[in-house]
């Protein structure tokens, strides 16, 4: 009997959904239908969050209720921050951030419930945006600060991040950020995420399974590493140089460039950029990083478009995460902030609509049946 076995799960089906739609030929990714560039230029985070988890887009009544919840919920138990305090400042934030989710879940251990599965999504973002900050504070030598109530989810976190008031510019930037790393249909970690799910396990468990995934340069690390390299070529005018040593005679890859669906740029780079942009009309140390990464992008498109590999998301979103005064540390404690939505979404669609115990096989190539032998005789 002949088996395929499908490396690395491509182009296997785990699920049917009603959240996103990708076209990786196109460059086009929706949400529930709506187009990517719409959903950042018209919609706040909040409505995102409706529109994902009850299926469309809230009415004045049901966005109140959804900020209600969220006011509501910034508040976690106290081991969550003072663990994360007592944690070396030297500690990874998303290790940080599995550990926090882990108290969560011992704490809470909720069960699946179809009638309050969603308002406890809600409730676990707005612990989010307490951890992520917290963890950025900690690190940073900082007091604990929970978030407070204000006009949006965004403005909340940033100012319990960094304790001052954000500009309307770095609200609306931080806004589109967490609409743009929203979801992204069934990556690594929502797939780690469903895969926990599909045992009933608790959603904070999920989240851990999911962060556990995330942490990997291929995946939710590239931020990270995509803005180390324009820090590595410090001037636009090492960038030529950088590019032949490292990526054409290393043969490195290039951080934050190619993907596995998209075979052309990705939609959320394209607003990226344009945010990144913006940031780097106004400041100098971010125009500097802007510049090299637009010559980088040229450099990369030129050797590899025709491979039909381009900038993903990851590429200019750290500068932009820079240009808010992110360290890049942060960066992706700052994705798993975004799609914690997503893996929630997905999960709750999985469990709720279409539950089935995730377990596939291996292919066993190993040795044949052999005789035991005790040890004095090997
Ligand atoms: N730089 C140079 N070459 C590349 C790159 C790159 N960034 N990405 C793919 N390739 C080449 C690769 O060397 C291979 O070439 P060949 O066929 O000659 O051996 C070919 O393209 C196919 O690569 P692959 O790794 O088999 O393809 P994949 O679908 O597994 O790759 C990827 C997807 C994201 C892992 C890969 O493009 C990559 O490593 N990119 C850099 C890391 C990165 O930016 N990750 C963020 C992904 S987007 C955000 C997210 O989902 O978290």
């Amino acid at each position: 009997m002949s088996v395929e076995v499908s490396r690395g799960l491509e182009n296997v089906i785990i699920k049917t959904t009603g959240l996103t739609y990708i076209d990786g030929i196109n460059g086009i990714l929706r949400y529930r239908g709506y187009d990517i560039n719409d959903l950042v230029n018209y919609a706040s985070y909040e409505e995102l969050i409706h529109l994902m988890l009850y299926g469309e887009l809230p009415n004045r009544q049901q966005l109140n209720q959804v900020k209600g919840i969220i006011n509501e919920s910034f508040e976690v138990p106290e081991q969550v921050i003072s663990t994360i305090f007592s944690m070396p400042r030297s500690c990874d934030a998303i290790g940080m951030m599995e550990t926090a989710f882990g108290i969560l879940a011992s704490i809470y251990d909720p069960k699946w419930n179809k009638t309050t599965n969603k308002e406890l999504a809600v409730q676990i973002i707005a612990k989010t945006a307490t951890i992520t900050a917290n963890i950025y504070r900690a690190k940073e030598g900082l007091k604990p600060k929970i978030p407070e109530p204000s006009e949006s989810y965004a403005e909340s976190f940033l100012a319990a991040t960094f304790g001052k008031k954000p500009t309307q510019e770095e609200i609306k930037a931080m806004d589109a950020s967490l609409i743009l790393y929203t979801d992204h249909e069934v990556p690594a970690s929502t797939t780690a995420a469903l895969v926990a799910s599909s045992t009933l396990s608790d959603m904070y468990s999920c989240i851990v399974a999911a962060l556990a995934a995330l942490k990997g340069p291929l995946h939710g690390g590239a931020a990270e590493e995509a803005f180390k390299q324009f820090v590595e070529i410090g001037s636009v005018e090492n960038a030529d140089k950088w590019f032949e040593e490292k990526i054409i005679k290393g043969k490195s890859r290039l951080m934050g460039f190619g993907h596995r669906v998209y075979k052309t740029y990705d939609p959320r780079a394209k607003i990226f950029k344009t945010l990144a942009k913006s940031f780097a009309e106004k400041n100098e140390n971010v125009k500097k990083y802007y510049e090299i990464a637009e010559r980088i992008e040229k450099l990369g498109v030129d050797t590899f478009g025709s491979k039909h590999i381009y900038p993903n998301t990851d590429f200019y979103s750290g500068i932009v995460f820079y240009a808010l005064g992110f360290p890049r540390y942060m960066f992706t404690s700052l994705f798993a902030l975004s799609r914690v939505l997503g893996w929630l979404a997905h999960i709750i669609e999985y469990v709720e609509e279409q539950h089935r115990l995730i377990r596939p096989r291996a292919l066993y190539i190993g040795p044949e049946k052999r005789e035991f032998k005790p040890i004095e005789l090997r």
